[in-house]
């Protein structure tokens, strides 16, 4: 039986399995909390993409804040794919990962002049510049390295992405972007400047997108200003899309990313922009139906209103219930032939919003494991030590083969930083 989501995690019989592994078998060797992915999955995914740009001058960023492990970026950087990143942490990764400065994006609203400088000299291949301030500084900073930063500008296209509102970017009002009504004026700024190479435009309305309306508004809101842009003489090679696809958590619908990208370089080809180099950033749909977070179960506390499933994976293993009250499927690795009672699965932190899942129906035991499905994306990568808790361990699969990708985290490594007072 397949689950929501991923061909690649499924049933056999009792057993849930992440590719040819018995997802309860690597829990017994690896121990739990753990993360595991399957590598099929990830390049099944990032396979839709590369469908529909096929023939086509492109370049696919992964948005590696989903997912930053080395492996990972690894994975993608093999499979021809660029990143896009938002810190100059995020580019040591990638650098780290084999990957190449010259596929590289970057994003975010902050850059830092340091941040700005490692990613002239590393020679990445485009910034993704926010507001005005920070293109002032870039050229500066580049002038002073004896270089030049190429730029796209993100522009806020004001559409509603229909999402959660803490990962909706493209509405006024969002802290990301350039104004669609000031954009113009930026760019003839950037022109102007010395320092500054102007490539491209750029967009990102949000993320668990489930619909194509809203990238198709936006489009057109870019398509508009590029037209407009071009009609003062500056030159846009580029149209970098963003990313934001969303991915079936339970009953979601969303497109596929092969439909939906066909579909926007129909809209593209239609308005006669389609010679432009098309840039993407996705990130979850490229990880996130492709990991799960496995815990064991430690108690089970029946109660009045509520029961308890208190598990060994917790809020800072896994943020997004706590944060945005995401669903997210709960299921065991090994079913049991029990009636099934209702649960709030629960960690250990000491926070009453530590859940993983509210009222689900499981037929476990204390010492069985769980899998927390769809946590391939923001999951560990938003993981914390809160409660002094190490960090989980994570495990790429492939076939029938697990490779431990990154270690369970010690006490001793939690406070290694740390200085007792003298005296
Ligand atoms: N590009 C930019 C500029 C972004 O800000 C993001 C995500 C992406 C690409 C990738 O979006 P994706 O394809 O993954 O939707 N922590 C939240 C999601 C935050 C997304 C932030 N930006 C969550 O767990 O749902």
């Amino acid at each position: 039986m397949s689950l929501p989501g991923s061909p690649h995690i499924a049933y056999r019989g009792r057993d849930l399995f992440i590719e040819d592994i018995a997802l309860a078998d690597l829990a017994r060797r690896f121990g739990t909390p753990l993360y595991a992915y399957s590598r099929a999955a990830m390049l099944a995914a990032l396979a839709g993409y590369q469908r529909a740009l096929a023939g086509r001058e492109h370049l696919i960023c992964y948005a590696m804040k989903a997912n930053s492990n080395l492996a990972v970026l690894q994975t993608f950087a093999r499979a021809g794919c660029g990143f896009d990143i938002v810190s100059g942490g995020e580019l040591e990764r990638v650098l780290a990962a084999g990957g190449d400065a010259a596929k590289v994006v970057f994003s975010g609203v902050g850059k830092t002049r340091a941040e700005m400088a490692r990613a002239l000299q590393a020679g990445v291949a485009c910034f993704n510049v926010e507001s005005e301030g920070e293109l002032e500084l870039l050229s500066q900073v580049a002038l002073q390295l004896g270089r030049t930063a190429r730029i796209s500008l993100r522009v806020n296209p004001d559409v509603d992405a229909k999402t959660h509102p803490y990962i909706s970017t493209g509405l006024k009002g969002n802290k990301f972007g350039v104004a669609h009504e000031t954009a113009l004026a930026v760019y003839r700024r950037a022109a102007a400047l010395p320092g500054i190479e102007v490539a491209g435009i750029d967009c990102h309305i949000g993320s668990q997108i489930t619909e194509t309306g809203p990238y198709l508004d936006a489009l057109d809101r870019v398509l508009d200003l590029v037209e407009a842009v071009e009609s003062h003489g500056i030159a846009l090679q580029h149209l970098d899309l963003g990313g934001g696809l969303g991915i079936t958590y339970t009953d979601e619908q969303p497109p596929d990313a092969e439909a939906l990208v066909r579909a926007m370089l129909a809209r593209i080809d239609a308005r006669g922009h389609g010679q432009r180099k098309i840039l993407l950033e996705p990130g979850r749909s490229l990880v996130g139906n492709a990991g799960v977070l496995l815990a064991e179960v430690l108690y089970l506390k029946p109660g009045g209103s509520k029961s308890f499933c208190v598990v060994d994976a917790a809020m800072n293993d896994l943020m997004r219930p706590a944060m945005y009250e995401a669903w997210m499927g709960i299921v065991p690795c090994t079913q049991r032939d029990e009636p099934a009672q209702t649960f709030d699965v629960v960690g250990p932190v000491c926070e009453s919003g530590d859940w993983l899942g509210r009222e689900r129906h499981l037929a476990v035991r204390p010492g069985d494991t769980l899998a927390v499905l769809s946590a391939g994306a923001y999951g560990m990568s938003m993981a914390s030590n809160y409660n002094t808790r190490g960090r989980a361990a994570e495990v790429l699969v492939s076939g029938s083969e697990a490779w431990m990708i990154r270690e369970r985290e010690t006490a001793a490594e939690l406070f290694r930083g740390e200085r007792l007072l003298p005296g």
